[in-house]
């Protein structure tokens, strides 16, 4: 789930100010970058989810983060809410500027493996990742590609 989901969410201004500032690369702790969070909401659900866009890479977020993170409300998992989500994040890293994105996932993390390869991701690699202790993948996705194949 995106770190920043952790936030203190009350009161929502002082939220609200800190996402902004996120995205603008102020007041952010060392070692991150900046960063845009984005909302998936259903007019009748509700919040849905939520993703992070790193707006570079640290040698950190090569290994394991990537440019994208995100995560959909248990209750409402598996209703292909989480290939959107990805769909409008990479529509919002492409705005960014960015030719490419990468996705980090946990091998066995079979939800978010399949919402990457249905966006279009190609797996680079895979490693054990000892502080997770599990194999983790790294997938790149092209958004300069015009689709035609
Ligand atoms: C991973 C996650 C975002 C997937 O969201 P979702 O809304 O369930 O995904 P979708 O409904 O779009 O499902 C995409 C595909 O994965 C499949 N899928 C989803 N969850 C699955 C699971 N637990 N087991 C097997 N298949 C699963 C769906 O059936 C669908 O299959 P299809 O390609 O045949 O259509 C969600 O499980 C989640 O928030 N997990 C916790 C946070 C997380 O792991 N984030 C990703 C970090 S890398």
């Amino acid at each position: 789930m995106p770190f920043t989901l952790s936030f203190q969410y009350e009161p929502f201004d002082a939220l609200l100010k800190k996402l902004s500032d996120h995205a603008e690369g102020v007041g952010i702790p060392e070692g991150f970058v900046a960063n845009s969070s984005y909302w998936l909401v259903d007019d009748e659900a509700g919040i849905v989810g939520v993703s992070n866009l790193r707006h570079v890479l640290t040698p950190a977020l090569r290994l394991e983060g990537g440019h994208i993170g995100y995560g959909i409300r248990p209750s409402l998992r598996r209703r292909g809410y989480g290939v959107e989500i990805l769909r409008h994040s990479l529509a919002k890293a492409a705005a960014l500027g960015l030719k490419r994105v990468l996705l980090t996932c946990g091998k066995d993390n079979i939800g978010s493996v399949r919402v990457i390869l249905a966006n279009g991701g190609k797996l680079e690699s895979e490693e054990f990742h000892p502080p997770r202790n599990e194999v983790l993948q790294r997938y790149w996705i092209d958004l300069a590609h015009d689709g035609s194949d």
